[in-house]
């Protein structure tokens, strides 16, 4: 979900809905506005379905004011629908409150202090916003409601709240725990949002609040209490973000943009962490993780996929053990953890639920740790002891691309210096970077396999062995997910023990080799799918390919075999796109996702 308040000398709507429109990714069932006109008139519009259609609706009133807040939801607790989307109103109509997270305790609280309210919604939000109502009621100033709400939410609770008292329209109040939440200031206004690219039109200059903290936002100025109510201030910090790199351009879609910019995201890295051609990763960093007997590494979705990755470097290069977990198994049902365990966290936003869950048991048991995210300034990046960032810059599609090369390439650097260098690592990493654009270079024979293996298919699967085994759930979760197709991927050894029988007449499986131990061995899982009727695709790298393969990559000999799943992600990547193209579907906001997911 995401959160935007506005209050300044401008018209709010504008703001409002353009912000919305940036944090659409952060889910986009349903989403609402409310506006304190200029003529007094508490104002409130909410639509199922995408912002667009809000605007739309927003355009059959007048909506002239300069304070409102605006909130585009993913359902948590209630079906997609104008009752459940936020803003939510206490009885009275005196309170307006939107709301990021999930109140854990929601139904205990309604039935201990809000038998006689009447609900409009199924949402855990509106039992926050009518207990503020309740105890404002009661005599409490708004300050003090707020607080007192709040203070009644379960530990198990996440919340980043914005709430506007009717009496004061041009105040907003603020809070959040476990949900990321900001306060952009500028001259002509102040916002709170809850991601910092969403405002980048109007400031780069944010207050960050910490857990447990209220915010009391004005025009021209920002009140902080801590959790004790106590007045404190902080100074804003300054956002090193080009605005234009949340702009999609010329492209139709973000995630072809995305896709494209990775090998010049490959570039900066390397120019970010190499000196004189040796990797340089903070000396701390790699003192700590030294003293480790064994790695942890700690992701969701695609994150995940790169960890898998990542993996084979520690282990191979830097000799360290290394298990690869996702966040939201482990943080309920975690292995034995060695005696000197070193966590590393991997995220594109730095804010998902599944792995700040983690981080809490990390920091709980005071364990070191070490976050890789795109998102710098973000929850994951702030509570660990380290934090490197990724560098791909703004990724928007909900199908994250760039950051998975990146945390890839990031990976491979750490291992390289925990080794105490990697000769002509350097030299290696900027052929790839050459190599990653002849393959971006070759998209439209991409387009075509997809029309023509892809677009039609009602399943397909991905096999590979190795590294390239784990690049098939990377392949088959981008295929799901931006085109709705069954796919699945996985040890290209396992068909024969069941999946095999899935195989009919011109189904779709895509054989990925840049192994050269197992090229054999998966050529060979095809050739049995192909007796069966299968109608398969192979991509290989140049030096294990054969000439009919669809799709050829450049080559990868000896050492540079380990990249081999870099240069496989692209053409994955591209399939998945052009089929969710040739479907006609909305490329970058699937049904039912958001990009990052704030709730367990
Ligand atoms: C969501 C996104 C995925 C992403 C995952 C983890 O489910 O849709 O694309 O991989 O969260 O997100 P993170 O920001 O932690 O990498």
């Amino acid at each position: 979900c995401g959160i935007i308040g506005y209050t300044g000398i401008n018209e709010a709507l504008p703001f409002l809905l353009s912000g919305l429109e940036k944090l659409e990714y952060r889910g986009y069932d349903s989403a609402g506005v409310y506006v304190h006109t200029d003529d007094g008139r508490d104002m409130l519009v909410k639509e199922k379905g995408r912002v667009k259609d809000l605007e739309d609706k927003t355009k059959h009133y007048q909506l002239h004011g300069t304070s409102g807040i605006a909130h585009t939801r993913w359902a948590t607790h209630g079906e997609p629908s104008v009752a459940n989307a936020h803003p939510h109103v206490s009885d009275d109509g005196r309170y307006y409150l939107v709301h990021n997270g999930v109140i854990e305790n929601y139904k205990e609280l309604k039935q201990t202090y809000l038998s006689d309210v009447v609900f409009k919604s199924q949402t855990d939000t509106e039992v926050a916003v009518q207990l503020v109502g309740k105890f404002a009621a009661e005599g409490l100033s708004t300050l003090a409601a707020f607080r007192k709400m709040i203070n009644l939410l379960n530990d198990d609770s996440s919340y980043a709240f914005l709430l506007v008292d009717t009496k004061t329209p041009d105040l907003l109040y603020t809070a959040k725990s476990k949900s990321p939440l900001l306060v952009g200031v500028s001259k002509s206004a102040n916002v709170v949002t809850s991601d910092a690219t969403a405002m980048l039109s109007l400031t780069k200059d944010f207050i960050e609040l910490q857990d447990g903290e209220i915010a009391i936002v004005s025009k021209t100025d920002v009140k902080l209490y801590n959790e004790q109510g106590k007045s404190f201030t902080r100074k804003p910090f300054h956002l090193n973000i080009d605005p234009q790199a949340a702009e999609k351009g010329a492209y139709p879609f973000f995630m072809l943009k995305e896709i494209d910019e990775q090998a010049t995201v490959a570039r900066h890295l390397i120019k970010h962490y190499f000196v004189d051609g040796i990797p340089h990763i903070d000396a701390a960093i790699l003192k700590s993780i030294k003293q480790a007997d064994r790695l942890y590494i700690i992701a969701a979705g695609t994150s995940y996929h790169a960890g898998l990755i990542g993996r084979r470097f520690f282990e191979k290069w830097a000799g360290i053990p290394t298990e690869v977990h996702i966040a939201s198994e482990f943080a309920y049902d975690h292995p034995l953890i060695s005696k000197n365990p070193f966590f590393i966290f991997i995220s594109q936003s730095g804010e998902t639920a599944d792995s700040i869950q983690v981080l809490e048991f990390v920091k709980k048991a005071h364990y070191a740790s070490l976050t890789l995210a795109n998102v710098m300034n973000s929850t994951l990046t702030r509570d660990v002891d380290f934090a490197l960032p990724l560098l791909a810059g703004p990724e928007i599609a909900v199908a994250s691309t760039k950051a998975y090369t990146a945390q890839i390439i990031t990976q491979i650097i750490l291992a390289a210096a925990l080794a105490g260098g990697h000769t002509d690592l350097q030299g290696q990493l900027s052929r790839l970077a050459v190599d990653m654009q002849a393959v971006i270079d070759g998209k439209d024979h991409i387009k075509a396999l997809a029309d023509d293996y892809l677009v039609n298919a009602d399943r397909a699967f991905y096999i590979g062995r190795g590294a390239d085994a784990d690049v098939t759930l990377e392949a088959a979760l981008k295929l799901k997910e931006i085109s709705y197709t069954l796919v699945e991927g996985f040890a290209a050894g396992e068909l024969k023990h069941g999946t095999i029988s899935l195989i009919e007449h011109g189904t779709p499986v895509i054989g990925l080799i840049s192994q050269s131990k197992t090229a054999g061995l998966t050529r060979s899982n095809l050739e049995e799918t192909i007796a069966r009727g299968a109608k398969t695709m192979t991509i290989a790298t140049k030096n294990l390919a054969s000439a009919n393969d669809e799709i050829i990559l450049p080559e990868l000999t000896g050492e540079m075999e380990m990249f081999g799943p870099i240069l496989e992600a692209i053409p994955i990547q591209l399939l998945a796109y052009y089929t969710s193209l040739g479907r006609k579907l909305d490329v970058d906001h699937p049904r039912n996702l958001a990009k990052s997911v704030t709730v367990q």
